[in-house]
């Protein structure tokens, strides 16, 4: 039995086009396989959307994202527009994309390949069997918060101004789909606040403390956002899920990623209330390395087995990508970010080939 799906495909720039294209074959493949059926339809976004119609998120890209079932989306930031007004920098195409399709849940998974303990910058005895997956809520924080803006004060100097913000609701809805991804995996949740400091995270640590007594199956911890940061590099293996708001689920899930050995292999999922999802690797648009064969497509290819997941029901489709992840990286093929002593080095293309291959 397969399944119709109406792929949105948002390559974005920079290494965006090449790791999407790797991820597209391997669902094309899994196609052919008759694991699932699948229309594609391509457009452009960020920089690449603003060279093509004047607009970082162009109304078409916007209706396409909208209209299908779920969205694979590479990377958005191209340093050559960053003297643009902000609305039209390229980053706004994903902040908007959030915004207007309501994707409040992000999902940030975190774990260690067997072969790449060795990969990471610590200790592999500190990162094996590290699995922790990061809920970082995306909507709102002081990335939405109004007001904000660049003033100036009487005396002629200017004034930067940002406004961290978090209604009860939103809180809660975070907190219950961290709560849920805890009873699937280890029963444990970490909340992730500055409650010592500031408003905004009191409340975020109260409304936590009171969800969490509905949900008496999963012990519920608190813990300062230096102090994760520093725990993080220190025993990353003592948490299950993390929960965090907007700013400091961007900054540690980049802290994250480093565990397991690159910021080429996390993938990540951006989920509405009927998960319908944006799904992208957590890594960014890589203009140094862009169209050069050498960027890691595992991230995006792995964000195409979460899309399947998630937004699809296809559990055993995106077991097939995973466990093919699992079988390259063990025949010791890796890219330049992930290359060992040992390994075959090889490039973009030829990682996708062998995922591909791993499929059959
Ligand atoms: C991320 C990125 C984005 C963010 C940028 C590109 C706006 O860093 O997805 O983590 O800050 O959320
Ligand atoms: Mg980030």
């Amino acid at each position: 039995m397969s399944t119709h799906l109406k792929l949105a495909v948002l390559p974005g720039d920079g290494i965006g086009p090449e790791i999407t294209q790797q991820a597209v074959r391997v669902l094309e493949r899994l196609a052919a396989q008759g694991h699932l059926s699948l229309t594609l339809e391509q457009a452009p976004v960020g920089g690449a959307g603003y060279r093509a119609s004047g607009h970082p998120l162009p109304e078409a890209t916007l209706r396409l994202a909208k209209s299908s079932d779920a969205i694979l989306f590479g990377a958005v930031g191209d340093f050559s527009l960053d003297n643009l007004a902000r609305e039209l920098r390229p980053e706004q195409a994903i902040l908007g994309l959030r915004q207007e399709l309501e994707l409040f849940a992000n999902l940030r998974p975190a774990m260690i390949y067997p072969e790449l303990a060795g990969a990471s910058t610590l200790k592999p005895e500190v990162v094996s069997g590290l699995d922790i997956m990061i809920i970082r809520e995306l909507t709102g924080d002081i990335y939405f918060g109004k007001p904000r803006g660049i003033r100036v004060l009487d005396n002629g100097e200017r004034e930067g101004f940002d406004t961290m913000v978090y209604r009860e609701s939103e809180i809660v809805r975070i907190g219950r789909v961290a709560f849920e991804a805890a009873r699937k995996r280890g029963h444990r949740v970490c909340s992730v606040d500055k409650a010592n400091v500031l408003e905004t995270t009191q409340l975020w640590r109260d409304v936590m403390t009171t969800l969490g007594k509905e949900y008496p199956d999963v012990a519920l911890s608190h813990m300062y956002v230096d102090n994760a940061a520093m725990q993080l590099l220190k025993d990353p293996k003592q948490f299950d899920v993390l929960v965090t708001g907007n700013m400091f689920g961007d900054i540690l899930s980049d802290e994250a990623s480093m565990l397991t050995g690159s910021i080429g292999m996390l993938p990540s999922a951006s989920l509405d209330a009927r998960n319908k999802g944006l799904y992208e690797p957590i890594h960014g648009s890589a203009p140094d390395i862009a169209g050069k064969n050498l960027a890691n497509p595992l991230a995006t290819i792995l964000s195409a087995a979460m899309l399947l997941r998630y937004s699809c029901g296809l559990a055993q489709a995106a077991d097939k990508i995973e466990s093919a992840v699992r079988k390259t990286l063990a025949s010791g093929m890796a890219t330049p970010d992930i290359y060992r002593e040992g390994c075959q080095r090889v490039g973009t293309v030829e990682m996708g080939d062998a995922v591909i291959a791993a499929l059959a």
